[in-house]
C-alpha cells in the first residue's frame, strides 16, 4: 500500500496542545518569590491548521509564540497533550514510522558530527534513509553547490565551516532525501543577505522541481511574502490570522496604499513584529526592580 494517498491534504492538525512543566530543578531559591511560580507553560494552545499538498506555508510570529515546538510535534520528536496532526492521512503519534519517512525537518540547531566534513554527515543521513552511496554523494555535491558551498569545503571537517555556512549544510540535508513534507524552522536566520537568498531560491526551486510541501518558519516579513502561498500568524501558542497575503491585508481591514505582512501583523497581534509586547515589557521592568 502505498503511504502518500490520492490525497490533497499535506497536513492536518487539530486542536493540538503543548504544554511544558516548568518546574524543573525545584531547589528553592531567596529570591523566588511564592510558590506560585510553578508554572505550566502552554506552548501551543489548542491550535489547528492545514496544509494543501505542493502550498509553501509560512508561519510568522514572535519568540517563544510555540512555532518551533509545532514543528517539532508534526516531525514526531514531541508528542502532544491533545489533539492530533496527521501527515497525508498518517498519524505522527500512531504511525510516526511512516511519518518520518514523508518529512524531515530543517532547524537551526541542527545536530551533525562536528569533526566529520559535511559529506560524510550526508553519507551518514543518506545511509539512514537507505539512499545508496553514489546517489547521496553526487546530490550533496549538487546541493551544496547550488547552495554557494565549494567541493573543497565539502570535504572539510564541518567544524572549521562558518556558522552560515553549517546553516546551508543543514538545508542540504533536509533536502537529500526529497522528503514530501519540509518543515524548515527558520532556515536563514543568521545568514547574510546573499546566503539568504540563495537559500531562498533553492527552497523555491526545490519546490517547483519536486512534489513537495514545505511549512516555512520564518522571522523574515519580506521572506514570508516572497515563497508562501499562505501564511499564518502565530501568538501565544494559537493561529490568530491566515490567508494569502492579500487576503491577510483584507481581514485586516487595511485600506489604501501598499500593506504588507508587517502592517498586518502589527494590526493582528498590537505590537510590531521586530517591537516586543506590551506585557513583557512589563515583566522586565517589574523584575529588573
Ligand atoms: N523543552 C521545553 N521545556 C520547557 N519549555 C519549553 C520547551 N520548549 C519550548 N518551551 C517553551 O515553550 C514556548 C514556545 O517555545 P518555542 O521554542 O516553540 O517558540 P518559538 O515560537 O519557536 O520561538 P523562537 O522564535 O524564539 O524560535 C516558550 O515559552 C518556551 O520557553
Ligand atoms: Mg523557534
Amino acid at each position: 500500500m502505498s503511504v502518500l494517498p490520492e490525497s490533497n491534504l499535506a497536513l492536518e492538525v487539530r486542536g493540538v496542545t503543548k504544554r511544558f512543566d516548568t518546574r524543573g530543578i525545584r531547589i528553592p531559591l531567596p529570591w523566588s518569590k511564592k510558590k506560585g511560580d510553578d508554572k505550566q507553560v502552554v506552548a501551543v494552545d489548542d491550535l489547528s491548521l492545514t496544509v494543501e499538498r505542493g502550498q509553501i506555508f509560512g508561519i510568522v510570529g514572535s519568540n517563544g509564540c510555540g512555532k518551533s515546538t509545532l514543528v517539532r510535534i508534526i516531525s514526531t520528536l514531541l508528542y502532544p497533550d491533545g489533539g492530533t496532526i496527521s501527515v497525508f492521512g498518517h498519524d505522527v503519534v500512531e504511525e510516526s514510522e511512516t511519518v518520518r519517512r514523508l518529512i524531515n525537518r530543517v532547524s537551526v540547531e541542527a545536530s551533525f558530527f562536528r569533526k566529520l566534513s559535511p559529506l560524510e554527515n550526508l553519507m551518514f543521513s543518506g545511509q539512514t534513509y537507505g539512499l545508496d552511496r553514489e546517489t547521496t554523494a553526487a546530490r550533496t555535491f549538487e546541493i551544496l553547490g547550488r547552495l554557494g558551498i565549494d567541493e573543497a569545503q565539502v570535504l572539510r571537517p564541518l567544524e572549521q565551516m562558518s556558522r552560515g555556512m553549517q546553516q546551508k549544510v543543514a538545508v542540504a540535508r533536509g533536502f537529500l532525501t526529497s522528503p514530501i513534507v519540509l518543515p524548515l524552522d527558520e532556515p536563514t536566520t543568521g545568514l547574510d543577505p546573499a546566503s539568504k537568498r540563495q537559500v531562498q531560491k533553492f527552497i523555491a526551486e526545490l519546490h517547483a522541481e519536486h512534489d513537495a510541501t514545505v511549512l516555512l518558519v520564518t522571522h523574515d516579513m519580506a521572506e514570508a511574502e516572497k515563497l508562501c502561498d499562505q501564511i499564518s500568524i502565530m501568538a501565544g501558542g494559537k493561529i490568530v490570522a491566515s490567508g494569502t497575503l492579500s487576503g491577510l491585508v483584507e481581514q485586516a481591514g487595511l485600506e489604501g496604499g501598499r500593506h504588507g505582512l508587517e502592517d498586518v501583523f502589527l494590526h493582528v497581534v498590537g505590537h510590531a513584529f521586530d517591537e516586543e509586547p506590551e506585557d513583557k515589557k512589563a515583566g522586565a521592568a517589574a523584575s529588573d526592580q
